[in-house]
This record gives structure tokens, C-alpha cells and sequence, in this order.
């Protein structure tokens, strides 16, 4: 099943703010409910956002033919309508460079920008599972974060396609999946996924995460991207940076597995990406909080980014 996808002259997903309970799908037919589901995660994780990019300006396109004042103010509500994953902005950008064209056109390019992810997923899964079997041995049991699976792409996925790729071998020995607070996408998404494909895991709570790794209980953590700047640092969901010191401090491979089109050389560094803040309601109803939605780990910490062209050996001094 495909998380996103154009049908008849609409885009569809898998509305994420329902599962594990409902597998639900929802029609999205104007770029306001495009919008809409990204911003509250009904579509989310960088490559599905690239998608909802590139095919929310082709309904733009259709809703807006004629208005080129509308129609560029779609666009740039699509391409913003969250700040932190490259994808989102990019494979908006792509369609839009096809507007001239007409919205046939521009449709194509978005299918094209789904079909490449459908394909990175594919080589990353192969590229990942042979670097971790060579970083850890035979049967690696692995700690990932967040959701990067087929839920997070549109098949296969990124981290998650690689644990599923070492299942598939049968050189899988465990799965931790960092539940990911606040909104759970480890515990709710990840823990779906994996069950459906019939993967032994066990949830930890986040903080648990690097006290996990201490104890010798995974052999790596392998977690996605939503941002790689030109130096190496990873934009990902919060909590990523503090795997990565647990990693660090016990010695494992801390492993990231994103696409090119994640990859952005025109961001120098962490420093200069926009951490979307999500707003204290989704942390607590009472009190004042902070909620930063993702976070930098510094490349010093990533021994290896593993994209569906590359792996690139940060730990041997590689550069991007
Ligand atoms: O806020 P989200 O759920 O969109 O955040 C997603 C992540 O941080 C993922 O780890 C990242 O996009 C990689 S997805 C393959």
C-alpha cells in the first residue's frame, strides 16, 4: 500500500493521526486540505513530505488554473507548510518549475518525484542492511527513533526499510523502537509497521534510549533524516541528538539512512535550519512548556549516511 498517491485526480494518504487504531484513507482535493494533513501529521517524515509537495502545486495547478496570483500564493503555502524537512520545500519547487507548462505537466513531475522515492527506498535498503551487517556483524539488533518506514516515504521507507531488509535476510536480532514523544510516532507508527510485517520489536520509552545502548541491549542506532547539511549535521525528530551521545558514549554506530533528496548542500550546518516549534498544546494542557519538533545531531557523532547512491564514512573523515 502506498502512504501517498494521486487517484483520480486527487491526492490520497493513509491518515496517520488514526493509526494504529483505523487505517484510514483520506482524499485530499484542494491544497487547503493538503495543507491541513501536513500540519497535523495526517502525511508526514521527509520523503512522503517531498511527495505532498510536488502533488499539493499539481492540485494547486488544477484549483487555481488561470490565477497566476493564487496560484503562486498555493504554491508557497504548500512549500512552507512546515519548515524543517528539505523534501517538502524541494519537491514543491520541482513541480512548480513545471507550471509553464501546464498541470498535466507539472502532475508528471510529481509522479516522477514519487516514483525516485520509490526507488531510493529500494537501494537504501540494500546499501543500509550490507553497512550495518559490516559494522556490526552478521545479526545487528538495532535502536531506531521516530517512524522512517513506508509511513514516512511512500513504500519501503529509509531506517525502517533497512531493519526490514536484515528481517527479510534473516540477519535481524532486535528492534528497540524509541517510542517518540509527544506524539508518538515510534510507539504508534513504527510498532504498527513493524508488527504488520511480522517483526519482533520492543518500545522503550526515549529517555531510556541511551541507558539501553550502555547495557550492551542494540548494537547500533539507525534512525533517519529530515535535513543533511553540507557539513554532515542531521536534522531529525527530537530526541536523535541524544541517541547519538548514547551511541557515542557506548561506543556503537549511530547510523543514518535518508535519500539524496535530503540531503541539501545549500544549508551550511545545523545552526541554520528552522526547528519547527510544534507549540506546548501536544506537550501538556496546563502548564507552559517547549517543543521543539526536531533537533541537530552534530556530525562528529554520525559515523555513516547512507543515502540510495552513497555511503559516506563520516567516522573515516568523508566528506558529503
Ligand atoms: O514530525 P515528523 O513525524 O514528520 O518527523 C519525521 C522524522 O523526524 C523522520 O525521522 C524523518 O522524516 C525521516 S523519515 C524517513
Amino acid at each position: 500500500m502506498r502512504t501517498i498517491d494521486w487517484v483520480d485526480g486527487a491526492i490520497e494518504i493513509i491518515d496517520q493521526t488514526a493509526l494504529p487504531g483505523e487505517v484510514r484513507m483520506l482524499r485530499l482535493a484542494t491544497v487547503a486540505e493538503l495543507v491541513a494533513a501536513i500540519r497535523s501529521l495526517a502525511v508526514r517524515g521527509a520523503p512522503a513530505l517531498g511527495v505532498a509537495g510536488a502533488f499539493g502545486v499539481a492540485l494547486a495547478a488544477r484549483q487555481f488554473a488561470g490565477d497566476e496570483r493564487a496560484l503562486a500564493d498555493a504554491v508557497q503555502l504548500v512549500e512552507r507548510a512546515r519548515p524543517t524537512a528539505v523534501n517538502l520545500g524541494r519537491g514543491a519547487q520541482r513541480a512548480a518549475a513545471r507550471l509553464a507548462a501546464g498541470p498535466e505537466a507539472v502532475l508528471a513531475e510529481a509522479c516522477a518525484v514519487r516514483d525516485e522515492e520509490i526507488a531510493a527506498s529500494a537501494a537504501m535498503a540494500t546499501l543500509g542492511a550490507d553497512l550495518m551487517v559490516e559494522l556490526c556483524g552478521p545479526r545487528p539488533r538495532v535502536l531506531t527513533h521516530c517512524n522512517t518506514g513506508g509511513l514516512a516515504a511512500v513504500t519501503g521507507g529509509t531506517a525502517l526499510g533497512v531493519v526490514t531488509e536484515l528481517h527479510r535476510r534473516g540477519a535481524l536480532a532486535g528492534v528497540i523502537a524509541s517510542e517518540t514523544r509527544p506524539l508518538l510516532q515510534g510507539a504508534r507508527l513504527t510498532a504498527w509497521e513493524l508488527r504488520e510485517a511480522g517483526i519482533e520489536f520492543r518500545v522503550a520509552v526515549d529517555s531510556a534510549g541511551p541507558f539501553l545502548l550502555a547495557r550492551g541491549e542494540a548494537d547500533a542506532v539507525i534512525l533517519g533524516a529530515d535535513r543533511i547539511c553540507a557539513n554532515g549535521d542531521v536534522v531529525n525528530k527530537v530526541g536523535s541528538y541524544a541517541h547519538a551521545l548514547g551511541a557515542r558514549r557506548a561506543g556503537l554506530p549511530f547510523v543514518v539512512v535518508a535519500p539524496e533528496s535530503t540531503v541539501d548542500p545549500q544549508t551550511p550546518d545545523g545552526a541554520a535550519v528552522e526547528i519547527e516549534d510544534r507549540g506546548a498544546a501536544e506537550v501538556t494542557g496546563y502548564a507552559a512548556a517547549v517543543n521543539p519538533a526536531f533537533d541537530v545531531t552534530p556530525h562528529d557523532l554520525v559515523t555513516a549516511i547512507v543515502t540510495d547512491r552513497r555511503v559516506i564514512r563520516l567516522d573515516r573523515g568523508e566528506k558529503l
